[in-house]
C-alpha cells in the first residue's frame, strides 16, 4: 500500500469507526503556501467576505457566533493551488465512494480567514434534512502553528454534543474531516492569523 491508499484507508476507518479522521501532511507545504498567498490577494481585494449562517433567505451574517472571512471557490475560475488542492479532495471522494458507498457527489468549498480573535461558535453542518452536505472537509493552511496560536477545531460527542470528543491544532497541511449530519464542533478563539480551506461533499 503506498502512502497516498494508506492515507484514505485511515480517513475510511476513522469515519467508520467514530464519524471523524484527521490526515496530517494531506497537503504539502508549497501549495498551502500558495493558497495562503491566494487568500492574502483575494483580502488586498477586498473578495474575502464576512461568512453568514443559515441557507437561502435566512442568511444572517452574525460575528457573536462567526467571525471568519470566506471566499466560495468558482470552478470556473480555479487558480493553480486551488485546483490541485481540489483535485486531492476529488481522490478522497472517488475512495470514499468506492469503499463507504457514501454516494458523494459534488463539492462546495470556500478559502476561510480567521483574523486573531476570530472563532465559530459550536454548530453542526447539516442538521438532518436541511441540506445534502454528508462529509465537511477542512485542510489547513497556516504554517508554523504553536498551540499558543489557539484556533483549534474542537469536536464533540455526536451523542451527548456535551462531551469533548478530540482538539484538531489547525496545522498547516492537515486535513481534518467529519460527518455533516452528526458531529457538533465549534473552533476556538485564533490568536494569530488562521487559513484553510473548507470543503463539503454533497449527496
Ligand atoms: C465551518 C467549520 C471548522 C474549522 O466552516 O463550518 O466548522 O476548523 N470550520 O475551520
Ligand atoms: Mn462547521
Amino acid at each position: 500500500m503506498d502512502r497516498v491508499d494508506a492515507k484514505i484507508e485511515s480517513v475510511c476507518a476513522g469515519l467508520t469507526e467514530r464519524g471523524w479522521a484527521i490526515v496530517p501532511d494531506f497537503l504539502d507545504g508549497g501549495i498551502c503556501q500558495d493558497l495562503v498567498a491566494n487568500i492574502r490577494t483575494l483580502q488586498q481585494q477586498g473578495l474575502m467576505h464576512p461568512a453568514g449562517i443559515g441557507r437561502g433567505e435566512q442568511l444572517q451574517v452574525d460575528a457573536s457566533v462567526r467571525s471568519d472571512l470566506i471566499y466560495w471557490i468558482d470552478e470556473a475560475k480555479l487558480t493553480p493551488p486551488q485546483e490541485l488542492a481540489l483535485s486531492h479532495l476529488h481522490a478522497l471522494q472517488l475512495a470514499l465512494n468506492r469503499s463507504l458507498f457514501l454516494g458523494l457527489r459534488s463539492v462546495e468549498a470556500h478559502l476561510t480567514l480567521y483574523r486573531p480573535g476570530g472563532a465559530y461558535a459550536k454548530h453542526v453542518d447539516n442538521f438532518q434534512g436541511t441540506s445534502a452536505r454528508v462529509l465537511s472537509c477542512i485542510i489547513y493552511l497556516t504554517p508554523d502553528y504553536h498551540h499558543a496560536d489557539g484556533g483549534q477545531l474542537r469536536l464533540y460527542q455526536a451523542e451527548t454534543a456535551a462531551d469533548v470528543e478530540i482538539e484538531i491544532a489547525p496545522r498547516g497541511g492537515t486535513l481534518a474531516c467529519f460527518l455533516s449530519a452528526t458531529v457538533p464542533h465549534e473552533v476556538l478563539t485564533s490568536h494569530r492569523e488562521r487559513y484553510s480551506l473548507t470543503a463539503w461533499f454533497r449527496r
